[in-house]
């Protein structure tokens, strides 16, 4: 059984098993270092060798009413917490903003993954950054000045990301590898959650994994849209090692559960991966 979130026009069914818990004690990644390495116990351990795959369910399908318990539900067994921030303007949806980051950080371990889904990130993202979130992800749709805002995201102490949507091509920003950590790839229309899958991004992302690769550019791939039991293994094995999943997790009647089952099938079809990890 299910908590289903679905936003207004954009169905989708989804099932996610019941899966044993167990605690992992995660802790995420440190700016500059290779993700999870502050991981602690024996799946670390397990994961040497393999892609560091990141899990960061989103909030977006949680209560907001019961944000500081909806972040403590996935506390022991994600790396982030996936904040998305929506203006009405860029995506016809309104959510949250800086002030509810600055409350949330006083209530949780969890570093914030801010996904910045506003018009005008040149102006608001080194805000993100200063009340404290890891990581501040801009949509190269809304930047005026891509460079200057990454530098100010990672001066203010955050790790910049750099989002595009399904029909954004990757290739124009080859040059801006160095300037970003995270290129996040939008597998659904942004602005709401709960939609299906866009198996069409798969191509783009072998892409830039290639692309990444190339470079030998320190540059995870975060996938963020549909992504549950059953699509989480294709993004995987196409190249993406950060995961966000909304429905998939608070969807669920055991969040913390959904996280661990959703890694465990990211880590199966990354096995054996061979490109380097995030250093
Ligand atoms: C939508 C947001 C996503 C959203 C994903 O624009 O960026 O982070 O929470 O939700 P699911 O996992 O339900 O597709
Ligand atoms: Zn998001």
């Amino acid at each position: 059984m299910i908590r289903r979130y679905q936003a207004e026009g954009y169905p989708r069914a989804v099932t996610v098993p019941a899966a044993a818990s167990g605690a992992a004690n995660l802790t995420g990644g440190e700016p500059g270092t290779t993700p999870g390495a502050t991981r602690t116990g024996t799946a670390a351990a397990s994961r040497l060798g393999t892609m560091a795959v990141q899990m960061a369910p989103s909030i977006l399908s949680a209560d907001f009413a019961r944000l500081a318990d909806e972040a403590a539900a996935v506390a022991g067994v994600a790396d982030w917490l996936h904040v998305d921030v929506m203006d009405y303007h860029f995506v016809p949806n309104l959510t949250i903003g800086r002030p509810v980051v600055e409350s949330l950080l006083k209530h949780t371990e969890l570093p914030l993954d801010c996904h910045l889904m506003i018009s005008e990130p040149d102006r608001w993202a080194a805000g993100y950054a200063e009340a404290g979130a890891r990581n501040v992800t801009v949509h190269a749709e809304a930047l005026q000045a891509p460079v200057r805002t990454l530098r100010q995201i990672r001066a203010a102490g955050a790790r910049a990301g750099l989002a595009v949507n399904p029909a954004t091509p990757v290739e124009p920003y080859e040059d801006l590898l160095p300037e970003f950590d995270m290129l996040l790839l939008m597998t659904i229309e942004p602005g709401f959650g709960g939609q299906s899958f866009l198996d069409v991004v798969l191509p783009k992302l072998r892409r830039a994994r290639a692309l990444v690769q190339r470079h030998g550019a320190s540059v995870w791939l975060q996938v963020d849209g549909g992504v549950d039991d059953e699509t989480i293994e294709r993004c995987a094995q196409a190249g993406a090692d950060v995961f966000v999943a909304g429905t998939a997790v608070y969807g669920a009647d055991n969040p913390a559960a959904a996280v661990e089952a959703l890694r465990r099938h990211a880590e199966h079809a990354t096995a054996g991966a061979t490109w380097p990890q995030r250093s």
